[in-house]
């Protein structure tokens, strides 16, 4: 999945800034970026250890840390995650790729060995605590990647490949995949994205539906006059996915208003053309038996 640099790409605009910051670490969380390009340079043990260890240190559920942390340097298993991850080639270019998971199972052999009650693997409580505390122990890991000027992704891809990874990585029951970070030094420090600003993103005390005008003001501050051409295969994309999700009527209108405007806009192409509404509802029955093989039944009565 690399981007073509003619055509806009769906991850938003870059924005320079020569803003004052009270300190380093605002200064880091605001400009960071997620870099999809990396140098040749290795990654020393002793750097890799801190950055490992920051994301340890995060706060988690309980105190329970219920995740694990796959470590992959091997040039052909790299190779082999960038071909299951939808050809994403940074995943074999960085030198490290990090696969998080929910780790139930350490947690369960200590209840055994301690001899102590356990049911986490069946409790909806405990899977959604736990997918936090992966995610936050991800993060805390991206930023200090950055602190020391290296620079990282998430790959969210690796949900198409739960079984390829379960089998590669012989993770037992109790271990599934949340999400891959490649990590590396990178070629060019990436700029950070537009992003939407705390007026849209906070709400005072209670929720607060903006108008139709202001949302709209706010998604074109972010794409600034974002435009994807039309192409004969992404109409036909395009049409489908609207028959698929909401039936032949809105179909006709959707692409009666893009042949008005002349050009997709940024939210027929993240829910039309990227991530097609009709392929992000599919699958869902087979993710809910992949939870149950990998050992989860909390969603069972
Ligand atoms: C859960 C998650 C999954 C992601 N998966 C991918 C991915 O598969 N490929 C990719 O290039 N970027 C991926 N990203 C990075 C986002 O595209 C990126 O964060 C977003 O475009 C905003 O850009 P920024 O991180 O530079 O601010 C992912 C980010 C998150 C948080």
């Amino acid at each position: 999945m690399t981007e073509n640099k003619s055509e806009p790409s769906h991850h938003g605009m870059d924005e320079s800034s020569h803003r004052q910051y009270p300190n380093e670490t605002l200064k880091l969380l605001i400009e960071r970026g997620s870099c999809r390009s990396f140098s040749d340079r290795q990654i020393p043990n002793d750097v890799l250890e801190l950055i490992l260890e920051a994301g340890i240190h995060s706060a988690t559920g309980g105190n329970l840390q219920p995740y694990s942390i796959i470590k992959i340097t091997d040039a052909a298993t790299k190779e082999e995650l960038d071909r299951l991850c939808g050809a994403q080639v940074f995943v074999a270019t960085a030198p490290v790729d990090l696969l998080f998971c929910i780790d139930w199972r350490r947690l369960q052999r200590w209840a055994q060995l301690q001899n102590a009650p356990f049911a986490a693997n069946n409790s909806f409580r405990h899977f959604w605590i736990s997918f936090q505390d992966t995610i936050i122990a991800a993060q805390s890991i991206s930023t200090a990647a950055d602190a020391l000027e290296l620079g990282s992704v998430y790959v969210g891809t690796v949900l198409e490949c739960f079984r390829e990874l379960r089998q590669m990585f012989k993770l037992p029951d109790g271990v599934f995949p949340v999400v891959l970070v490649s990590l590396g030094y990178p070629k060019v420090r990436p700029l950070p994205k537009k992003k939407l600003g705390a007026p849209v993103i906070v709400h005072d005390e209670k929720y607060h539906e903006s108008s139709d005008a202001e949302l709209l003001a706010a998604y074109e501050e972010k794409y600034p006059s974002w435009q994807k051409e039309i192409t004969p295969v992404r109409l036909e994309t395009f049409e489908r996915v609207c028959r698929e999700i909401h039936g032949e009527e809105f179909a006709r209108k959707c692409l009666e208003a893009i042949r008005e405007q002349g050009y997709f806009n940024v939210a027929q192409n993240y829910f039309g053309l990227h991530y097609q509404a009709d392929l992000m509802v599919d699958r869902n029955a087979d993710f809910l038996q992949i939870t149950e093989d990998f050992g989860f039944g909390w969603f069972k009565p």
